[in-house]
């Protein structure tokens, strides 16, 4: 089928042409979730190229989630100096006191109940590291659904009922990283790649022509 298609050309895709990103050393669906946790409350609001210099800074400062808890507030503030938005270090440092204490969580809920961890940050977590089928969904995915569908006004629910059959239930953490790959580096908003997309042929935007077209800019 085409979804089986699709899921196989993706993936083959992120095998062989997928960045090569320090929190994505370990095994599929089972990586450490210490790493995985760190590295999606900085990429919140900051580049992953920026955000792999705090990331590896950070983790040295602080490389257990127990040291974390442990240290004091201002050290945390600090190690997040010019990297921005410091509620997400307060968040951070508030939720490894709790995980310090109770473990980290297993599922997607048990993420998402934990400061500064949202609905994008706990699928990504839950999925990386506890193998949970949840897809991510945001700006990246939108854009990417829209022009593989052909839909130019997709609301927020068709995002993620699109998003939740595409996943792929037996790698739904390299499922994830394949769909923000793809949105990062290939298809892109303003000039995509398609003659490097591995999924042009099952591609809708791609076939009509005008891949830019989709999704239209939202009304303001
Ligand atoms: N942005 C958010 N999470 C990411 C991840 N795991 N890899 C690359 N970019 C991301």
């Amino acid at each position: 089928t085409d979804l089986a298609a699709f899921r196989t050309a993706l993936l083959n895709w992120f095998g062989a042409a997928g960045r090569d990103l320090p929190w994505r050393a370990g095994a599929e669906g089972a990586r450490d979730p210490y790493r995985v946790w760190v590295s999606e409350i900085l990429l919140q609001q900051t580049q992953v190229a920026r955000g792999l210099l705090y990331y590896e800074r950070f983790l040295t400062t602080f490389p257990t989630v127990q040291a974390l808890a442990a240290a004091p507030v201002e050290d945390v503030l600090k190690a997040w100096e010019g990297c921005g938005y410091y509620a997400r270090a307060r968040n951070l440092h508030r939720a490894a006191k709790q995980v310090a204490q109770q473990g980290f969580p297993t599922t997607y809920e048990g993420w998402l109940a934990l400061p500064g961890v949202g609905p994008y940050t706990a699928a990504a977590i839950s999925s990386l590291s506890c193998g949970e089928k949840r897809a991510v969904n945001d700006g990246n995915v939108r854009r990417v659904l829209a022009r593989l569908y052909g839909e130019k006004t997709p609301t927020e629910a068709w995002v993620q009922q699109r998003a939740d059959e595409l996943l792929d239930p037996d790698r739904p953490g390299a499922w994830n990283e394949a769909v923000m790959d793809l949105g990062a580096t290939t298809c892109t908003p303003k000039k995509p790649r398609c003659p490097e997309c591995p999924v042009s042929a099952l591609c809708t935007a791609f076939q009509s022509g005008e891949p830019t077209v989709y999704p239209a800019p939202k009304a303001r």
